[in-house]
């Protein structure tokens, strides 16, 4: 069985269009567990443009299921991991005038900084996740720093015009996930994943849990949370 992660930002990004205390990503969240979700995923970015600390730590408190935060490795994000104390963490980068995480981690550049920070959250026996885009020496580098899983960026298989592109991006996200296996990584897929691209990628044995949030909450707008989470979990494990 695959998992589902619902992502709630999008809930908090309806709130902020009016700065009111509507809708609630923590009510979003709670239903979405009673409908089936795996788990809940929370990305506080550093401008606080969607979601909050508060409901960071309320989601953190109430919800049952894995609750997986997104976020930038930068110390004032550890010292909130270390407080709140999710399942897991997914480190992303972070870019200010981006309207959503455009690109993978570049791990490369990075190599020991994240290495020291992904032992800084071992030691509080939180996992980690890397955001990286679909590429098999990515994928290995997220091996050397100790990542427990991958997160496979899945914007260009979503966004790709024609069904050959989109096929090669699809091999893309096949190679490295089975490498990310090989590896002893669990592997992750997310964004821009919606109800009519999903089917290919469910077939990927190695991906073992699908981050989606857009998709879900749009759809949720016409037909309700409830037929919404359990249109995607069917298609998940068809
Ligand atoms: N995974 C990561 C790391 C993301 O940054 C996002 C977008 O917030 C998602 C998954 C979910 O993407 P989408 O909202 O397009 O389903």
């Amino acid at each position: 069985m695959k998992s589902l992660s619902l992502n709630v930002d999008h809930v908090a990004t309806l709130r902020e269009a009016r700065k009111d205390n509507m809708p609630d990503p923590v009510t979003a969240a709670l239903m979405a567990e009673k409908f089936g979700v795996n788990g809940i995923t929370v990305h506080l970015r550093e401008d606080r443009r969607h979601i909050h600390d508060r409901d960071v730590e309320i989601i953190s408190k109430l919800i049952k299921t894995d609750l997986n935060l997104e976020m930038a490795a930068v110390d004032e994000m550890l010292k909130i991991a270390y407080n709140i104390r999710p399942k897991m963490v997914t480190l992303v980068p972070e870019k200010r005038e981006e309207i959503t995480t455009e690109g993978g981690l570049d791990i490369i550049i990075k190599k020991d900084y994240l290495t020291d920070f992904i032992k800084n959250l071992h030691n509080s026996n939180i996992l980690v996740s890397l955001f990286i885009d679909p590429d098999i020496d990515m994928v290995k580098q997220a091996h050397k720093v100790n990542a427990d899983i991958v997160e496979l960026h899945t914007g260009a298989y979503s966004n790709a015009i024609s069904d050959k592109d989109q096929y090669k991006e699809l091999l893309k996200i096949v190679d490295a996930s089975r490498t990310a296996t090989k590896l002893g990584m669990e592997v992750h897929a997310g964004h821009g994943i919606n109800y009519h691209n999903i089917a290919p990628l469910a077939q990927i044995k190695d991906i073992e849990e699908f981050a989606i949030g857009h998709s879900i909450i749009s759809h949720s707008i016409f037909v309700g949370l409830e037929k919404a989470v359990k249109d995607m979990l069917k298609l998940i494990n068809i």
